[in-house]
């Protein structure tokens, strides 16, 4: 709404207060409404008083700004057109973007052409804009927002009509079979999450590793021993439980394999921190205890979101999920020291057996894997 239109509010009685649009600056307000002066004789789309002419020295200045950025668009896409029949082909035919090189200087040119041609329309469209033409002084009355107490009774008693004449309030028979009917849409959720599939008991809970199970290394089946720890440049192997079942690639399922999958990792003797040698909850056992000649073995699948935490930096003990960065410290049971991941990778108690192969003595203590909903511990 226009002032204009704002002061008939006003005149009506309508105390709201105007909300003003644009604000002009002072050398600009002194033009507008002032006799003679240029807009007088503007025939624009707002009234004399609401339009705000910029100094006529402005304007020059702006046009001559606006037009050399049309120049150099009109440049621009001269050049891209030039660009584009830059490069015929060669003598037999073939395309000379073909080449590599001439396809990026060609790319370089068009894209290059173009931005100029279409920056330097938005530029000077945008000079025009800002100091050429005119800009506007707009008045309109807030909207208030809470309804007033008239509309508030008229709608209630519009409502109550409505449900008067549904008949909802005098038909009982009719209302009570409806709420009958929609009873049992409420209890259609639990229908469709039963259907995602049965519970899932402890299989989250519990893997294949077991006491005297070997290890195999991953994608083979050769059991490992401790000396190949040594003998190992990167200081870490992946590993599964050796196989049992047959029917399946590797042994076990593919499921089992993506929860039971673990690093083993050589440690130095003298580079154990602190967590590694505390009590473990309710035994009398630490974590070097489930360790074998400084070999550790942590889960592979990261507490975070379950990606291959499968960098290992040998010489700081660092484990990089490279999904997104969680860091766990192999040589501090895989405490996280960064990233999102809040819990240790759990860690699975070693051995070797009496021929010397390196085997677990248990199932994980803590689910491998991201935290799930009975699952929540820091
Ligand atoms: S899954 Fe490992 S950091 Fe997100």
């Amino acid at each position: 709404m226009t002032k204009n239109n704002a002061n008939d509010n006003n005149e009506a009685g309508d105390t709201r207060p105007d909300r003003v649009v644009g604000t002009p600056k002072a050398d600009e307000r002194v033009v507008a409404g002032v006799p003679g002066a240029p807009h007088d004789e503007h025939d624009g789309p707002y009234e004399a008083s609401e339009t705000h002419v910029r100094p006529e020295e402005m304007q020059r200045r702006g046009e001559k700004v606006a037009s050399l950025w049309f120049v150099l668009a009109f440049l621009g896409g001269i050049g891209f057109l030039v660009s584009y029949f830059l490069f015929p082909p060669n003598a037999a035919g073939e395309p000379a973007i073909g080449h590599p090189l001439i396809a990026q200087y060609s790319n370089m040119l068009l894209g290059g052409t173009l931005t100029l041609a279409m920056f330097g329309i938005g530029a000077g469209m945008t000079v025009w804009a800002r100091q050429v033409m005119p800009h506007y002084e707009v008045h309109s009355p807030y909207d208030e927002l809470p309804s007033s107490d008239k509309e508030k009774s008229s709608f209630g008693e519009f409502f109550m009509k409505g449900a008067d004449e549904s008949g909802f309030t005098k038909r009982p028979l009719m209302r009570r079979t409806l709420i009958l009917a929609m009873l049992p849409l409420g209890l259609a959720p639990i229908v469709l999450l039963r259907d995602t599939g049965p519970l899932p008991g402890d299989k989250l809970k519990t893997t294949p590793w077991e006491n005297g199970r070997r290890m195999y290394v991953e994608g083979t089946s050769r059991a490992l021993r401790p000396e190949d720890l040594e003998n190992d440049p990167n200081g870490m192997i992946s590993a599964l439980p050796a196989m049992d079942e047959e029917g399946h690639y590797h042994g076990i399922s593919l499921d089992d394999q993506a929860k039971s999958v673990i690093m083993l990792i050589k440690v130095p003797e003298g580079d154990w921190k602190e967590r590694m040698t505390e009590k473990i909850e309710g035994t009398d056992e630490t974590r070097l205890n489930w360790t074998h000649n400084g070999i550790v073995a942590y889960s592979k699948i990261c507490t975070h979101v379950g990606c291959p935490a499968a960098l290992y930096e040998r010489t700081t003990h660092r484990i990089l999920c490279p999904c997104h960065q969680s860091t766990f410290d192999a040589a501090d049971a895989a405490h996280v020291v960064f990233g999102p991941a809040h819990r240790a990778l759990p860690q699975l108690p070693i051995g070797v057996d009496d021929e010397g192969y390196l085997i677990a003595t248990g199932d994980f203590t803590e689910p491998p894997g991201p935290t799930f909903w009975d699952y929540a511990k820091d």
